[in-house]
């Protein structure tokens, strides 16, 4: 059993970050629905409890409210900005609206006090604020440890039963030392050590898909991307032939799609694999549709179809594989309908049937992306993969605006592939979310040589984005938009137009459909 440190989440945007923070200092972290049972968290035997910030106020009618008993359970306790509030509530310190909402960056200054939280820390410190109700009267046995100019009681304890409260966010950006306040918290006060790495977690995932597969067969849906590719080498390292992988082609894939997918799997790993062209199929039920709804239906249902027939090609199988990740396995939580509490991605894939009836295995389930890039090189899966940017399921079709055609997958693989390579020349492609060329269903005059031509445009997107929810357009180098748009007119037959795509998220999306 890992040594965790479990987080109750009372519905702050942030929750997933602490979570995040926790693994970076290699240790394992679990976000739990904040009304959890104090029995099944002491069953969880973590070693240490944070309660998360939150969007409500500890005196609101709804107010998300933890069991009181996390607090006799002779366990370290971590307050942050609500979580703060809560142990006032609960051990009787008091909580009042403040005259003044303190929101953004401030000061904290250190008490010359012995906190272990600030081990290793200067006297004062930028931290990030972002509350509107404050402490005004410290719960008991509790004393101050630093403050802001707005509040007295910026960081609590009660050292004795190592409960402690900071009124700011540690896990933020924001503020630049909050990862060391973390750290201390999880290793000097919870005395955690340095278990969580993506190395023992290979050895954990390893055992565990062994013992669940048995004997039995397991198939997985290879798409290429960054999730079903680690989980695919990672089952593939616990039960080697037993895994299936399927691969389909459904004609909207970047161009090299399948043979790096062949290569890579077939090739060096010795993956069964199982490759489906359905490329024709896509695009008879794809002509003459427009309408960007009507083309991911297609293309979604069409794939289960060739999914299904696929599998019964390779043979019964038990068990399906997924590439899910923990961001979308957390329990979110409506407080009171704030829409803070409620941001998730938006583009949950998979989407399967449920009645195919497999067992699921999910080795990622518990990791973060980031994570599970680690995960990936350390199964020595090559970059290319491993740090790929993201990729819509609908593929291409959703950056061909109009009706997909093979003439215009064509034009626009090919112009995606010029982008592709010039960010990675150019030494980009691995540091933004996502860029590539999108196919506009608009043709205009130009002049090549002595001829007038009529042909289509290229769109280039360049993003920078956390997790797609929302993105800034990237200020390329004159010089690369320069060879892009040189390069496409040149190189790609029916383009003599190429624009860039300056727009933000919101209100534009990322993918233009
Ligand atoms: P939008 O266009 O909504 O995209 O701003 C946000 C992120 O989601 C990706 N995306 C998808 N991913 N299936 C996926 O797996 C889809 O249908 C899909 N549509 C958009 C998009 O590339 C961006 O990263």
């Amino acid at each position: 059993m890992n040594e965790q440190i479990v987080i109750l989440d009372f519905g702050s945007q942030y929750t997933q970050v602490i979570a995040r923070r926790i693994r970076e200092c290699k240790v394992y972290s679990t976000i739990i629905h904040y009304n959890t049972p104090a029995s099944v968290i002491a069953e969880m035997n973590p070693a240490g409890i944070i309660l998360s910030g939150g969007p409500s106020s500890v005196y609101a009618k709804d107010a998300p409210l933890p069991d009181r008993a996390v607090f006799d359970l002779d366990l370290p306790v971590l307050g942050v900005c609500f979580g703060l509030q809560l142990m006032a509530k609960f051990l009787n310190g008091k909580v009042e609206r403040g005259q003044k909402r303190e929101y953004g960056k401030g000061t904290l200054r250190v008490k010359k006090t012995q906190c272990r939280l600030f081990d290793g820390l200067p006297r004062e410190l930028q931290v990030w604020n972002s509350h509107g109700d404050k402490l005004t009267r410290l719960p008991d046995d509790f004393k101050a440890v630093a403050t802001t100019e707005n509040s007295g009681f910026a960081a609590i304890e009660n050292a004795k039963a190592r409960f402690y409260g900071l009124q700011f966010h540690p896990e933020v950006a924001h503020t630049p030392k909050g990862k060391k306040i973390i750290s201390n918290f999880v290793r000097k006060i919870c005395g955690c050590g340095r278990k969580w790495t993506m190395r023992n977690y290979i050895d954990q995932a390893v055992d565990e898909i062994r013992a669940k597969a048995g004997k039995e067969k397991v198939i997985l849906g290879l798409s290429g991307g960054v999730d079903s590719s680690v989980a695919a080498a990672l089952i593939h390292k616990a039960i080697g032939k037993q895994l299936t992988c399927i691969f389909v082609n459904n004609g909207v894939l970047r161009a090299n799609e399948a043979s790096v997918v062949k290569k890579v799997f077939a090739g060096n790993f010795k993956v069964k694999l199982h490759y489906e062209d359905a490329a024709n199929l896509f695009m008879r039920k794809l002509r003459g549709v427009t309408d960007p709804e009507t083309k991911r239906k297609i293309i979604g249902n069409t794939f289960i179809d060739v999914f299904q027939k696929a599998t019964r090609k390779v043979g019964k199988a038990r068990f399906l594989a997924q590439g899910t990740l923990y961001p979308d396995v957390i329990e979110s939580v409506p407080i009171g309908g704030n829409p803070a509490a409620l941001i998730k991605s938006h583009h949950n894939v998979g989407g399967l049937p449920e009645k195919m009836k497999f067992d699921l295995i999910e080795p990622l389930r518990c990791l973060f992306k980031d994570e599970v890039r680690q995960l990936g090189t350390e199964l020595g899966l090559p970059m290319e993969i491993v740090m790929r940017q993201p990729f819509p399921g609908p593929g291409l079709a959703v950056r061909i605006l109009g009706e997909v055609t093979p003439e215009r997958c064509e034009i626009l693989r090919n112009a995606d592939t010029i982008v592709v390579e010039e960010m990675k020349l150019n030494n980009l492609y691995y540091k933004i979310w996502q860029s590539f060329a999108v196919l506009l269903p608009v043709r205009s005059v130009g002049v090549m040589g002595d001829e007038r031509t009529y042909e289509y445009t290229i769109a280039v997107r360049a993003v920078e984005s956390k997790d797609g929810m929302t993105a800034d357009w990237v200020k390329l180098p004159y010089k690369v938009i320069e060879t892009l748009s040189s390069r496409i007119i040149n190189e790609v037959n029916g383009v003599n137009r190429v624009c860039l795509d300056v727009s933000s998220k919101p209100p534009a999306t990322i993918e233009w459909e």
